[in-house]
């Protein structure tokens, strides 16, 4: 199985959209190793949309634009390989990306071939420019073939944003990721409305085949090329735990190289990503809403449960979760040992409810053992 929990990794267009080179891609690979991030599980480096010449080659290959690229790709891969991370690249099942460079319409088998002697070992794909008649789930399928025909391991990202209903049939199509929602934007509207989206969606990511929300917007504060407004640090961590509790890829979209202090430690939260990555690959459940306060619980391996609490409302409150909801009774003997999972703290033992106070758009994620008392 190509994965088996969300990928991991960094993408260029939240921040630089067009705006990218072989010495950012080298840059933020080198950021990914010294700063930790691949220790904390990020390892795929994904050049999006606008690295090609506008036009194929005479041979009908797509060749990237030398004045971004000087060295080629493949070099570019062999430096993002020799930093023992994963080089990911972008095209589109239309006649022209999303950004208006060469699609792979039609050129399916080709295109995969020239990105496997690339070393390529992720493909966004996305869904600009489809031909009316073109049917979107056969030409996933279609890329999905072509990549398994190189013989090399090419994870496939697929990004229909959701539409054609594709929750039920992009596992069959052979996606290893799909986004299910529309483009993100750096402002806690756009989180909170992609995150309540997927709630009766989240049963069609499990091992091989995750819901993508999006690549991350932590640590943009309003900069780049989605940078529409900008979030604070506890939208910022609302954001981050929803993505991690609902199993969704985790693709950082800032500018690693600058990144703050409070963004680079909430996108290295082991609390946070051991949930995501968690192998049980459980959704989350509604344990409790109650206008914009959210209580989401999901199982984990080894008999613990997370439970996110999560107030959308412009004003502190508390969060209620009765625990019952998750399926604990009173007269089970048995109770939750809870650990705030952002901050390592302790709480002790539950058994009826957690009602946590907090702030305006902030979050807290608790891990609860379940233990016999
Ligand atoms: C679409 C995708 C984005 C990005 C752009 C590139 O909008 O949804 O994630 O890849 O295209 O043009």
């Amino acid at each position: 199985m190509l994965t088996y929990t969300p990928p991991m990794g960094w993408n260029s267009w939240n921040t630089f959209g067009a705006n990218i080179s072989d010495k950012l891609v080298r840059e933020s690979a080198d950021a990914l190793v010294d700063l930790g991030f691949k220790d904390a599980g990020y390892n795929y480096v994904v050049i999006d949309d606008c690295w090609s010449k506008l036009e194929r080659d005479e041979n009908g290959r797509l060749a990237a634009d030398e004045k971004k690229f000087p060295y080629g790709m493949k070099a570019l891969s062999d430096y993002v390989h020799s930093k023992g991370l994963k080089f990911g690249m972008y095209s589109c099942c239309g006649v022209r990306t999303c950004a208006n460079y060469p699609g792979s319409f039609e050129h399916e088998f080709v295109d995969a071939q020239t990105f496997a002697d690339w070393g390529v070992d992720f493909l966004k794909y996305d869904f600009c420019y489809k031909p009316e008649r073109a049917n979107g789930e056969v030409l996933y399928r279609r890329m999905s073939m072509a990549l398994r025909a190189t013989g090399r391991d090419i994870l496939l990202s697929a990004c229909n944003w959701g539409v054609d209903n594709s929750g039920p049939w992009m596992r069959s199509a052979g996606a290893n990721m799909y986004r299910s929602t529309g483009d993100i934007v750096d402002n806690f509207q756009s989180i909170k409305d992609i995150a309540l989206s997927q709630v009766d969606k989240l049963c069609y990511g499990a091992p091989g085949c995750f819901n993508d929300m999006d690549m991350l917007v932590v640590g943009m504060y309003g900069k780049g090329n989605v940078g529409l407004g900008g979030c604070n640090d506890a939208e910022y961590r609302s954001h981050f735990a929803l993505w991690c509790m609902f199993n969704s890829p985790l693709m950082i979209g800032c500018d690693i190289r600058t990144l703050t202090r409070e963004s680079a430690e909430l996108l290295k939260n082991k609390g946070l990503i051991s949930i995501n990555q968690n192998l049980d690959c459980r959704p989350s459940f509604v344990a409790n809403s109650v206008d914009q306060h959210y209580a989401f619980a999901r199982q984990l391996s080894n008999n613990e449960y997370a439970v996110g609490f999560f107030n959308m409302d412009e004003t502190e409150g508390e969060v209620y979760c009765l625990l019952s909801d998750v399926g604990l009774t009173q007269d089970s003997g048995y109770a939750f040992e809870m650990t705030d999972v952002v901050t390592g703290e302790q709480l002790g033992t539950f058994r009826e409810f957690c009602h946590p106070k907090i702030g305006a758009h902030d979050c807290k994620v608790y891990k609860g053992k379940l233990v016999k008392i």
